[in-house]
């Protein structure tokens, strides 16, 4: 392939003459050329090795041969759709079935998460009778037109909000209205929900739908109070509306005690629809959209036919299965929890030492490290937050910022991440942190560096410096 040996200059400018600058890059500075991916490691076109703690979408490590060879054995076989009979798609639906609470036992199979999201609008519409979604403020479910309408964090930067969209607050016991020291954050949450609701009962609309991420990624690793979420599905459920859960970035073992993050409010609480996506194909584009036989009937009833030209093909499904085997194989649901309890330990021992970690929150491989300017305020770090990742990658570690003031850091990586890398990243973050510290004290700017000859723009300070908005993944 040409492409390897061409010089990342060369490709840079390709890429900004034949691609829109709406697909934007990390690292726009100096971005990074990726020509290989092995396990938790990604490598660049000079062989230098980067350490990835962002990909949850190559959940059980880049380029895994098990999954690999699976893509592979069933490409030379057959690749059709899914209206010929084969055993993988059963196979795959029985699979994901057995990890899922048994109401949960019709599933469709579809391309990426954005299709999921789309599908779960549909069938909840049409089960419901009913048009309206209430969404979680900071939220992103995909990019169809139909998903920037329930997403928050698009459609604040866009025209606004449809009629038929409701944004109740954020459950985040650190930054958002009821915090730490509030004695029922999880009825206080749930009941602006439900006062969300009825103001728009209020004004005759009809909720179809509650979405949710199981564990808000994309709003900065929020983890909601235990409880909140079977409170709201009473909530939804008594205005006649499903409960959706979005797992597209936070299923698959990666929060370690559950395979499902939406187990955290324990065995009795079944979401009425739950979609996957990212880590469900390690990379190979699969999602599947799972719900309950009422809900599905009432979608058939419809007389019309669901018909997706690649989902649930045999190689999706034999890729789905090769991922479902690896992560048991190679117990990655256990590793998680180990991993992600030093990694959140090791943190929370920085947060001690300095002063800008406000909070650090997670659980097994979702953790979520909050920079702040000040202790009172909590006045989001944005610019500490730019400076301080560009600088890990300077170190070649790669990880990225998220939530609404752009200041938390995102810990996701490949589910083989192991207390090596972890001890690693906890080391050099405290250097990086302990230089920024010095830094402010001798009134130094935190300058972001860019290489000589960057075609990126100048060197500019860090400080006061607008982050690019809506970055997903
Ligand atoms: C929570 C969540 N839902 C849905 C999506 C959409 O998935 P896709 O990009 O595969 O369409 C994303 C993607 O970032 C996501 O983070």
């Amino acid at each position: 392939m040409a492409a390897d040996t061409r010089a990342k200059a060369v490709t840079l400018d390709l890429r900004r003459r034949l691609l829109s600058s709406s697909c934007r890059l990390f690292f726009p500075e100096d971005p990074v050329k990726i020509i290989r991916g092995q396990g938790q490691y990604l490598y660049d076109e000079q062989g230098r090795e980067y350490l990835d703690c962002i990909n949850n979408v190559a959940h059980v490590g880049h380029c895994h041969p098990t999954v690999v060879q699976a893509a592979h054995e069933q490409n030379l076989v057959l690749n059709t759709n899914s209206r010929y009979l084969h055993d993988n798609i059963v196979d795959y639906a029985q699979r994901l079935s057995e990890t899922l609470p048994e109401q949960l036992s019709v599933f469709y199979f579809l391309n990426s998460g954005s299709e999921a999201n789309d599908l779960a609008l549909r069938l909840a519409r049409q089960y419901t009778g009913h048009q309206d979604v209430v969404v979680l403020d900071h939220a992103y479910h995909g990019h169809l037109s139909s998903l920037i309408d329930i997403s928050p964090y698009k459609f604040r930067n866009l025209g606004g909000q449809k009629e038929w969209v409701h944004v109740a607050p954020l459950p985040d016991t650190y930054r958002g209205p009821y915090r730490e020291d509030h004695p029922n954050p999880a009825e206080a949450y749930a009941n602006e929900v439900k006062h969300v609701i009825s103001s728009a009962q209020q004004k005759g609309r009809k909720i179809a739908a509650f979405f949710a991420e199981s564990l808000p990624s994309v709003s900065g690793q929020i983890i909601p109070p235990a409880g909140y979420f079977s409170q709201v599905a009473e909530h939804i459920r008594r205005a006649g509306g499903l409960f959706v859960a979005d797992e597209i970035q936070v299923g698959f073992g990666r929060i370690g005690k559950h395979f499902w993050a939406f187990q955290l409010e324990g065995e009795d609480f079944v979401p009425d629809i739950v979609t996957m996506g990212k880590s469900i194909g390690n990379g190979h584009p699969v999602a599947c959209m799972a719900t309950t036989q009422a809900v599905s009937r009432a979608f058939e009833a419809t007389g019309v036919e669901y018909f997706n030209t690649f989902g649930g093909n045999p190689v999706s499904c034999a890729v789905g299965l090769a991922v479902l085997d690896v992560l048991k194989t190679e117990q990655l649901q256990a590793h998680a929890t180990n991993v992600g309890s030093f990694l959140l330990e090791h943190l929370t021992q920085q947060k001690a030492k300095h002063p800008i970690i406000g909070d650090v929150r997670g659980t097994g491989l979702f953790i979520g490290v909050d920079l702040i300017k000040d202790e009172t305020l909590r006045t989001p770090a944005t610019e500490e937050a730019e400076y301080l990742v560009s600088r890990l990658k300077e170190n070649y570690i790669l990880l990225s910022i998220d939530g609404p003031g752009r200041n938390i850091l995102k810990f996701k990586p490949p589910m083989c991440f192991s207390v090596d890398n972890a001890q690693h990243v906890v080391a050099k973050l405290d250097d990086i942190l302990t230089d920024m510290e010095e830094k402010v004290r001798s009134c130094e700017t935190l300058r972001i560096k860019h290489p000589p000859g960057s075609t990126g723009p100048g060197c500019r300070a860090a400080a006061g410096n607008r982050p690019s908005r809506s970055r997903t993944g």
